[in-house]
């Protein structure tokens, strides 16, 4: 049976140009880290700007559930008291936080009590083989149900390992580095190809060795880490939302304030520029360790693009708003060596072709990838968001670039990491209405 909240749908029409200023919502991947490694630091930090939404609110409950001290100030406002994790009385629900579920089995790995780490119908079906498989090399006592989670962690002392990561992941490589801190010697992992590295810097700002030589990072155990006192950037994937719908509606001009531009998230800037988007960045700056700045986007004819190889890495979250943006370029666009997007919430390729056909799409869906030949006039129609945050939001910005509109059900899901997401839209001037 669907829940009411499940039952949440996006009304969206053609016609609003997109003006004006809007902010996004903290960083997903960095508040995840920010909850976690603040339980660990000797202290007290405070995170602004944290965000709360499905997914890091799964984590935080997860972090509460070890016995972390975690005060709310506001919804996005912690402040909490680091120290020793304790044994949690029940397993902790991930729901359905990938990232939540990864680099906490690689913290919990080498604690001195056991836990279970579960989550959703959804989680349960993403592969965890790739961090208990390096976990157990370090000697963790980590096992997986079929693959998959829940995964029961029992005590064990770590070893530090080199590890040849076989794919380039964020994920993977954190859960490993958090494995480290508790190892009993320095643990090196190899990356095939640049990933997010928040981790890496958060960890660093803390005061954790950790060393980094062309494609190899080693981190060392036994350094105290000290509190944090940051204020989380804006979620460029979040943005990129607001970008592609801005790009798409006649008209419009937009400015998205603060936004994360970490050169290893910014992929899908890379991409539009090259596909002829009229984007600037202005009053560039730091906070949080991490580069930011605001993101400037007019109205602008696009052509299509190949992408490949180091880029689908720097924007993997991204392929499901690409693809919309594609159908609207001029020519061929080809996406390959991004296959990973097969086991992220759900297999977005072929959820993203399938919805997108209901709105009159012509799509070719490859092993790894997609080709798009643009541009089609999208017609419109009911399409479904499958509790996956980013297919939601995409599937409305196809919408609202269409010729008769669409409904978007199963649409809550998009607070998963972009609460306000429907609301920004509507300030802005797009004619979306939440039924
Ligand atoms: C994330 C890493 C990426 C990304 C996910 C968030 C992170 O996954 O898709 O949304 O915060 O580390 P992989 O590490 O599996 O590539």
């Amino acid at each position: 049976m669907k829940t009411a909240a499940s039952q949440t749908q996006f009304w969206l029409r053609a016609g609003g140009a997109l003006r004006g200023e809007a902010r996004v919502p903290g960083d997903k991947s960095i508040s995840h880290r920010a909850v976690m490694l603040a339980a660990l630091a000797k202290g007290r930090s405070q995170i602004q700007g944290w965000l709360a939404a499905g997914d890091t609110e799964a984590t935080l409950g997860a972090m509460q559930g070890l016995g972390a001290q975690i005060e709310r100030l506001d919804a996005n406002t912690l402040l909490i008291d680091g120290g020793a994790l304790q044994k949690p009385l029940q397993p902790l629900d991930l729901k359905n936080a990938g990232t939540g579920i990864r680099l906490l089995a690689g913290l919990l790995a080498g604690q001195p009590f056991a836990s279970v780490l579960d989550g959703s119908a959804q989680l349960r079906r993403r592969p965890m083989k790739r961090i208990t498989a390096p976990l157990q090399l370090m000697g963790a006592a980590i096992q997986a149900t079929d693959g998959c989670c829940p995964l029961q962690i029992t005590p064990a002392q770590l070893q530090g390992i080199t590890y040849d990561m076989p794919m380039a992941s964020a994920q993977v490589k954190s859960a490993i580095l958090l494995a480290g801190l508790n190892a009993d010697s320095p643990t090196t992992v190899i990356q095939p190809g640049p990933a997010r590295d928040h981790t890496e810097r958060m960890l660093r700002s803390m005061g954790a060795r950790l060393d980094e030589k062309g494609n190899k990072l080693t981190i060392h155990p036994g350094s105290e880490l000290s509190p944090l006192d940051i204020q989380v950037p804006g979620d460029v994937s979040s943005a990129a939302f607001l970008l592609v719908a801005g790009l798409l509606a006649p008209g419009s001009q937009l400015t998205i304030r603060g936004v994360n531009l970490n050169p290893t998230r910014t992929g899908l800037l890379d991409a539009l520029d090259e596909m002829g988007a009229d984007t600037s960045l202005t009053n560039l700056g730091d906070q949080a360790g991490e580069p930011i700045g605001d993101i400037v986007v007019r109205h602008s004819a696009l052509t299509g693009i190949q992408i490949g190889g180091e880029t689908v890495v720097r924007m993997i979250d991204e392929f499901p708003i690409l693809m919309v943006a594609a159908l609207h370029a001029e020519g061929e666009t080809i996406v390959r060596d991004a296959r990973e997007l097969r086991v992220k919430e759900t297999d977005r390729i072929a959820v993203m072709a399938a919805e997108l056909r209901k709105l009159g799409a012509v799509i070719e869906e490859r092993e790894d990838g997609f080709r798009i030949v643009g541009p089609q006039a999208l017609s419109g129609g009911q399409v479904d968001g499958h509790d996956d945050h980013r297919i939601a939001m995409s599937l409305a910005v196809a919408g609202l670039a269409s010729a008769e509109g669409a409904v978007v059900t199963d649409a809550a899901c998009a607070g998963d990491s972009f609460p306000g997401f429907a609301a920004t839209l509507q300030r802005l001037g797009a004619r979306l209405v939440v039924a």
